[in-house]
């Protein structure tokens, strides 16, 4: 039978509210039938027909869509089989430049001066009467400078976090568009309340602890559009009948110390009393254009209920929540009026069982929480922390129920991988919650410490593996839109986006720098090879093309000859091999940016060919390869002997040339045996920092080293993956070495004042290897219309398994050797083809359909093979 899977519209199956006016529709399908292949598809909103070839995705060509409208999507789609699939879905249009009638309020009174603290929330409330008549539709849109939560009745008009959520606010701000119709059934009076918290706009923001960057102080835009059934209509706006306070509940609120939060204050109570004054308008210190949310909202996912919980000698309990994680608790007390309830978060514990918040630095990650009589359920909603562990005091472990809420950007999981090693199945889990800590409306570095920041050389290196697991497409389309916006007229890209009051280096804030300026072209060409979206390639592409002249300039600066191509600008401004745990001292991972510079300069002028190749701008694909060649040439020429031996030899200075393909014939064979040799040396533990990591086990199994490969990626010695596996890590860890056998952080004054972080998804790169290599699923052509099942099988794994889910529908993929059969079965989504290459170079070409090919082998045979 075929079947339609997934219908969205945005990238949405459902909810979607758009400011596009032609938005983008995405299907696949499922059928049970062998080579079963798309005939035709017809998708249709009102009079509009789109026919979208054989790509299952269209762009709206239709007559102008009307703002504020709800539209059904619906689908055709018939096979070659003769049979047909039949789905629809419903969008919405949002404002689609429609002014406010509304205006942004705040309150008048409150001047915020302090400095490395965020601005005490404010609440703004209006009571309103509705028109007589049946309620049939209504809409709350609604923005702010700083991060809301909005109340109709007292009831959440939505269960997201941190909204508006985080852009580049000088340039784009989203506002939300919430179905309030429910709400609101039954007319008559209305409390719509509003809190505002400082958030990222005015709030304390990276490890400066800057505030008020985009605003003073907070300020709210909301604009409620109700319809009722006699065709009338009532909208109420943000404007001066609107009252605000300083004084509700939420006393203080920052995303990095956290909150304080007085029960006993009930504002309803409270009507018009003292507090509440009439809100004076805003004039924001910035314009940003105000767009329909187009990213992935934070929502609360799993619920985490601890698995221990221990009481120390002071009285405090301390729950341990079984998983590191970014998020927030919630807890059920049974309180006394005025009894004061404190929490704390943290990674790790010290030796005698209570909270070690070193790391956080000047986070403060603290609840604190004072009771009214009786039972009460407490969560807060403006501030977020990374912890597996949580220390409460003022209360008895029979008064309190703790749970943790995983917080994170609604993703869809496209990704599942296992094998028969219990280890690298708790790795790819940790790399999982690595993700889900650091996917926080923007790709943070870590969720814990006093940064959270959009540090772009992380995402720069973890997109693939991210790209996996998760449907990025909106979270990432969102990101590199500031990307974008944020790039200096010099090509150059802020290490961290949205760069928020945060121009390191400083002092040359437009410069390009290595790796972490790459994202805007990595993470690009991730998402692109992942779901095959050619619009956002086009739209990044004059990115690119700037960074990379930025970086040709700058790498041309200082030199002649064949080193214009050796790009060494002066080590501080670059992070070199950032944490390379075979040096202990920051200064010295700099030192290497060299190598690591000059590769890049190779790496994102030769994606760049492949990006213009995509587009058919083939005569700009052969310069970008020019100029990768000759980058490629300068690095063998002036870094190595000539016979494949770098003149000063580490990990990654061998990793990145053999993985981006500059060496050539023996040369190549001699560096991979010489990175196989020094892998051995060093009891095959890592030994790369940011930039080889990702690439180190490709660089080796793809070079005849499987053997060396395999055994990195098994060895539980530190520094390895598994070594934190081994000291029951539930993510990934910023430095490999994070502690040391006996549990403990041997970590001292290296130069990066306490950079030590338990939840930094960077090193988990290695997941891209686990499906691309271990199972062996990758794709050929973007978005998998042709991929490849070829997995490099080793002794110390007989089997593996998982799924990848593609625009055109789910791959299931396996393995499996038992007394030298290997046993593979795949399934290849309709509208794709799937080359299958087993031991020895064999391959099938196989249809969509389900699939099982057998082969026997000699494991030991292959593993020759590989050394010579
Ligand atoms: C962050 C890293 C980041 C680095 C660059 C750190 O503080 O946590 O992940 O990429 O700085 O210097």
């Amino acid at each position: 039978m075929l079947t339609v899977g997934r219908l969205a519209v945005e990238n949405m199956t459902e909810g979607c509210v758009t400011d596009s006016v032609h938005p983008l529709f995405t299907f696949n399908l499922d059928s049970d039938c062998q080579d079963d292949r798309m005939e035709s598809a017809t998708l249709k909103v009102n009079s509009w027909v789109g026919n979208p070839g054989d790509d299952m995705s269209i762009r709206y060509g239709g007559p102008d869509l009307k703002p504020f409208t709800s539209y059904n999507l619906d689908l055709n789609v018939r096979d070659t089989l003769g049979q047909s699939a039949f789905a629809v879905a419903q969008f919405e249009t949002g404002r689609m430049g429609t002014p406010w009638q509304a205006k942004w309020i705040t309150d008048g009174t409150y001047r915020f001066h302090e400095k490395k603290v965020s601005p005490s929330p404010m609440v703004f409330r209006r009571v309103c009467s509705l028109k007589e008549g049946k309620v049939i539709r209504a809409r709350l849109y609604t923005t702010a400078l700083g991060i809301y939560d909005f109340t109709i009745n007292g009831k959440e008009v939505s269960d997201r976090y941190f909204a508006p959520g985080f852009t580049s606010y000088a340039s784009k701000l989203q506002y939300q568009t919430y179905d309030v119709t429910n709400l609101l059934a039954g007319g008559g009076q209305k409390e719509i309340t509003a809190v505002v918290a400082g958030g990222w706009a005015v709030g304390s923001f990276s490890f400066t602890r800057k505030n008020r960057i985009s605003a003073d102080r907070q300020a709210l835009l909301a604009e409620l559009r109700i319809e009722f059934e006699d065709g009338t209509s009532q909208i109420i706006g943000t404007d001066k009948d609107w009252s605000v306070t300083l004084n509700g509940p939420c006393r203080m609120a920052d995303l990095y110390d956290g909150e304080t939060y007085d029960a006993r204050i009930d504002l309803s109570e409270s009507q018009m009393g003292p507090d509440w004054h009439p809100a004076a308008i805003e004039k924001p210190k910035i314009h940003p254009l105000l767009v329909a949310d187009y990213g992935s909202p934070v929502r609360p996912h799993e619920v985490l209920k601890p698995i221990s919980v221990s009481r120390l000698s002071s009285n405090e309990l301390v729950y341990d929540m079984g998983q590191n994680f970014a998020g927030v608790v919630r807890l059920t007390i049974d309180g006394k009026e005025g009894q004061i309830i404190k929490v704390r978060h943290s990674e790790i514990l010290n030796p005698d069982g209570s909270l070690n918040t070193r790391f956080l630095r000047t986070a403060k990650a603290t609840l604190t929480y004072i009771c009214r009589q009786g039972r009460q359920v407490y969560s807060p909603r403006f501030t977020y922390m990374g912890f597996r562990y949580v220390s409460v005091s003022g209360i008895s472990a029979g008064r309190i129920q703790v749970e943790g809420l995983a917080l994170y950007s609604d993703m869809p999981v496209t990704g599942d991988f296992s094998c028969s090693e219990p280890r690298l199945n708790r790795l790819q889990s940790n790399i999982v919650w690595g993700a889900k800590s650091n996917l926080m409306d923007i790709p943070t570095d870590c969720p814990q410490r006093d940064e959270r920041m959009g540090w772009t050389g992380d995402i720069a290196v973890f997109a693939p593996t991210a790209c996996y697991n998760f449907d990025m497409s909106r979270f990432l389309d969102k990101w590199l839109k500031d990307v974008a916006d944020e790039q200096a007229r010099t090509g150059g890209i802020p290490n961290t986006v949205p760069a928020q009051g945060f121009g390191f280096p400083d002092t040359m804030p437009t410069m390009a720098v290595d790796w972490w300026g790459d994202a805007c072209v990595l993470v690009p060409w991730a998402e692109y090879q992942a779901r095959g979206n050619i619009d956002l390639l086009e739209r990044m592409y004059p990115v690119m093309q700037r960074y990379v002249r930025a970086c040709r300039f700058w790498a041309g600066l200082w030199g002649i000859g064949k080193r214009r191509y050796i790009w060494h600008t002066p080590a501080v401004v670059h992070f070199g091999d950032w944490v390379a745990p075979d040096l202990p001292k920051m200064s010295q991972w700099q030192a290497r940016s060299p190598w690591t510079a000059t590769a890049s300069l190779n790496n994102t002028s030769r994606t760049l060919a492949k990006v213009a190749r995509e587009l058919g701008k083939d005569r700009e694909a052969q310069e970008y390869d020019l100029l990768a060649d000759k980058v490629a040439d300068a690095y063998i020429s002036v870094f190595t002997d000539g016979r494949g031996h770098l003149k000063k030899e580490f990990q990654t200075a061998y990793v990145l040339p053999l993985y981006l393909h500059m060496f050539k014939g023996e040369e190549r064979k001699e560096a991979a045996a010489r990175l196989a040799e020094l892998v051995k040396e060093n009891g095959y533990r890592i030994g790369t920092g940011f930039p080889g990591t990702p690439y180190i086990l490709f660089a080796l199994a793809d070079n005849g080293q499987v053997d060396a490969a395999y055994r990195m990626l098994l060895n539980d010695t530190c520094p390895s993956w598994l070594y934190e596996v081994k000291m029951g890590a539930t993510t990934i860890w910023e430095r490999w070495d994070g502690l040391d056998e006996s549990g403990q952080c041997p970590i001292g004054d290296d130069g990066t004042d306490l950079m030590i972080s338990y939840n930094h998804y960077a090193s988990g790169a290695v997941g891209d290897f686990l499906y691309r290599r271990v199972l062996g699923i990758e794709m050929i052509d973007p978005g998998y219309r042709t991929f490849r099942f070829k997995p490099i099988i080793h002794s110390s794994l007989n089997w593996a398994k998982g799924h990848v889910q593609t625009p055109y529908g789910t791959i299931s993929a396996s393995w499996k050797v038992e007394d030298s059969l290997l046993a593979v079965r795949v399934h290849v989504p309709i509208g794709t083809r799937c080359r299958l290459e087993l031991q020895g170079g064999q391959t099938q070409d196989l249809c969509p359909g389900d699939h099982q090919v057998n082969q026997t082998i000699n494991l030991g045979t292959r593993q020759e093979e590989d050394k010579n």
